[in-house]
């Protein structure tokens, strides 16, 4: 075994029986003590831990005020929910309008107006042949629609995805995505469904040319998977080749969609044209649940193909009225204060100062991204005082290194945001579409203030060790039932 391996390992194996002896326990927060009690103290905890357990009072634009004074900067945008930026006046008045004229709702009897002015906008705007719209409550129930209306259509059950994706928790969205962490312990999921690598057309059409698959899923750029923005001719050649073999070419847009890259849809900087696409979280200004599957004529035709089967897909709260009004609404201020422009513009702006205040720091692979949808990615130091604290602490937990630079960014300088749930060595920056260039030099320099402590090991690193030694005392008492029986 080489020197530098051996060090890391003796590191790793000190680091670990020093947590273990040391575990302290972490102090709930009073404030969350209802929630903890009877909703999750798992997340009560952790937010603790991060030292994130904050009460919110007011929340703004791209701002997000405490009880006590603070005001933070929200640079995840409640992972791309909050696109018009939080609680706009002219969504909120909207909704305020909408409830004030007592009109009809959840009905189940009528047909919803609001809801076909919706589906008119979206299919406009989205182009191409999507024609018709199925609304839902949830990305994951777009995702579940979208999964229901392909077979139905195409006849087949199979359904493809590319690794590394997101698409959601419902049993038939986790169906679509490989990482062990959301899948363990639930057990079986959808059968016939088959994970690609993103961006490799050859396994995809390996794949496709056994013709079992109704239809190929994939996010235009893998958000949660670590903000990955495929080449530019990657998707185009997927859709080709889904065409050729007569299985759906379906997007999901969950948080790719509402502008938030530049366009209203990523599958439009890609020059795509989709079978289905699926909306959900910035649809509604971040307000009101509400997700939506986009889909050509012949797509919908399939499942609503008599009167018999004229509900034989639907959802109580799907085509609810504040939803559609929240939507209406929520793309009046995109499209009137051209916050998708603005997205592109800055995006821009914010990538190019980031990558000049990171490029000496060893620790940054790289900064990338399209529009307000970026990361920052983080690599192994080469310098071994660096990369023994660093790898001892990633097999600790492979999250451990992302959520100090996460604290200290909220802790210290006030700036919300988290690293992506499938790639934990990348930190979002995905703030409201409404970001200003003032803001965005205040994000860049506690990103270098913070990310230069990372190369100083004293400091950061005795706080990595802190939190770990509290993360080892809440994992102690974790685990499924089953599992604490177990180690009892
Ligand atoms: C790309 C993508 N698809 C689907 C979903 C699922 O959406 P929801 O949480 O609204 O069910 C998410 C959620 O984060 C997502 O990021």
């Amino acid at each position: 075994m080489p020197r530098e391996t051996q060090v890391l390992a003796v590191a790793s194996v000190v680091l670990y029986f020093a947590l273990r002896f040391m575990a302290a326990p972490i102090l709930a927060a009073p404030a969350a003590r209802a929630y903890s009690d009877h909703v999750n103290p798992q997340w009560v905890r952790l937010l603790d831990l991060l030292q994130m357990n904050v009460v919110y009072e007011r929340c703004s634009g791209t701002e997000l005020f405490t009880s006590n004074g603070r005001r933070i900067l929200d640079f995840l945008s409640g992972y791309c929910v909050h696109n018009a930026g939080h609680n706009h006046p002219a969504i909120v008045a909207a909704l305020k309008k909408e409830l004030d004229r007592c009109g009809p709702a959840m009905l189940q009897s009528h047909v919803p107006q609001l809801a076909g002015e919706l589906a008119q906008r979206l299919c406009a705007l989205a182009g191409g042949r999507l024609r018709r719209a199925f609304f839902t409550n949830s990305g994951s129930e777009g995702v579940e629609a979208a999964i229901k209306f392909a077979r139905a259509y195409t006849g087949r059950e199979g359904m493809l995805y590319a690794k590394g994706a997101f698409h959601g928790l419902t049993c038939g969205a986790l169906s679509l995505m490989n990482d062990r962490h959301w899948r363990d312990s639930f057990g079986e999921l959808l059968p016939g469904t088959h994970g690609i690598e993103f961006g490799d057309l050859e396994a995809l059409e390996a794949a496709l040319k056994t013709r079992r698959f109704a239809a190929f899923l994939a996010e235009p750029v893998q958000s949660e998977g670590g903000v990955r923005v495929p080449g530019a001719t990657y998707l185009l050649g997927a859709q080709h080749l889904c065409r050729r073999y007569g299985t759906l070419f379906a997007v999901d847009e969950v948080q790719t969609g509402m502008f938030r890259t530049g366009p209203f849809l990523a599958a439009h900087h890609f020059g795509l044209d989709p079978d289905m696409v699926v909306l959900a979280k910035a649809l509604s200004g971040g307000l009101v649940p509400i997700g939506a599957l986009l889909m050509t004529k012949a797509i919908s035709d399939s499942v609503f193909n008599s009167l018999k089967r004229a509900f034989v897909h639907a959802s109580t709260f799907g085509e609810n009225g504040l939803a559609m009004r929240a939507g209406l609404a929520t793309l009046d201020v995109l499209e009137d204060e051209r916050l998708g422009w603005n997205a592109t513009r800055m995006g821009e702006v914010l990538r190019t100062k980031l990558r000049e205040a990171l490029a000496d720091l060893e620790l940054v692979e790289e900064v990338r991204g399209i529009g307000m949808l970026n990361g920052i990615a983080f690599r192994a130091p080469d310098q071994l005082r660096l990369r023994i604290p660093y790898e001892a602490f990633r097999r600790v937990h492979p999250a451990m290194f992302g959520q100090v630079l996460v604290m200290r960014l909220f802790r210290d300088f006030n700036i919300l945001t988290q690293v992506c749930g499938n790639s934990f060595q990348v930190l979002k920056a995905a703030p409201p579409l409404s970001i200003t260039e003032p803001e965005i030099d205040e994000f860049v320099l506690a990103v270098r203030q913070v990310v230069e402590t990372a190369h100083h090991p004293g400091e950061f690193w005795s706080e990595a060790l802190g939190m770990a030694r509290r993360a080892m005392m809440r994992d102690n008492d974790s685990g499924t039932p089953h599992e604490r029986e177990g180690r009892l």
